[in-house]
């Protein structure tokens, strides 16, 4: 599904290797590692069907479960939301509700931990990719990956009229940059509603790229990743990509 530059490393499937059952929940964030030893001294942990109160015990991840319960995905996950509007792509707090304030509590103590692949701004919606595997993101958000990525826009003005052909010359310079946008392309639906499919992911780049053609963009919304829709996720919705799903 992408045109990246680089071939996609061997996927380091940590299923395939057994981990310390201690190291294990703390990892999946159950607990600090003293807590998880605790936790599992006091039999909450089976392997197998067999309960296992020694921490150094190493096992497959499939093969625990926590309190008779499979434990959460294990490292490698990469998660498809359907990002609301008024959430922010950070790890601060400080800035508002966090996309990650949609997932399990427990996830947000997970190391290595869960971050968005790119970002969408505050107010603009829709598919958002995460992750915990720290590769695939340097790969993914690097500025020689090129993925198609398609976007809703309504705009405040109606269209001039040469908009489209600016957007595919690939000649537009942003404020404050100094190389052209690739090219994009639009489409039209109504002079104030339009999609654009761009291959970068410069910041704020859809706002800018109207604002540069003395336009304003007052909704947006991303439908589409490379070959990955939404599908039937709604507003606040997430889920766990199948192997073969996540990009390369
Ligand atoms: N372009 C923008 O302007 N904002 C986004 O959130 C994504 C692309």
């Amino acid at each position: 599904m992408s045109l990246n530059a680089s071939p996609k490393p061997p996927m380091k499937n940590l299923k395939l290797s057994k981990q310390r059952l201690d190291q294990l929940l703390t990892s999946l964030g159950y607990a600090s590692r003293s807590e998880s030893k605790k936790l599992i001294a006091s039999g909450l942990v089976t392997v197998d069907g067999k309960q296992i109160t020694k921490s150094d015990f190493k096992a497959f991840h499939h093969e625990v479960l926590f309190e008779g319960i499979p434990l959460d995905p294990p490292q490698g996950m990469v998660i498809l939301m359907h990002k609301p509007v008024g959430l922010v792509c950070s790890h601060d707090d400080g800035e508002g509700q966090l996309v990650y304030d949609l997932l399990p509590v427990r996830w947000r103590n997970r190391d290595p931990k869960i971050s968005t692949i790119g970002r969408l701004d505050k107010e603009t919606s829709g598919l958002l990719l995460l992750t915990d595997d720290g590769q695939l993101l340097h790969r993914l958000t690097s500025p020689k990956y090129h993925v198609s990525k398609l976007y809703e826009v309504t705009l405040d003005r109606p269209l001039k009229g040469d908009e489209g052909s600016i957007f595919a010359s690939g000649t537009l310079i942003l404020n404050g940059e100094k190389t052209a946008c690739l090219p994009a392309k639009l489409e039209i639906i109504d002079n104030t509603h339009v999609t654009l499919e761009i291959t970068e992911g410069r910041y704020h780049q859809v706002r800018r790229m109207f604002a540069a053609l003395g336009n304003h963009v007052t909704a947006l919304h991303r439908s589409r990743i490379g070959d990955l829709t939404l599908g039937d996720l709604q507003s606040g919705e997430y889920r766990i990509l199948a192997q073969e799903e996540i990009p390369n």
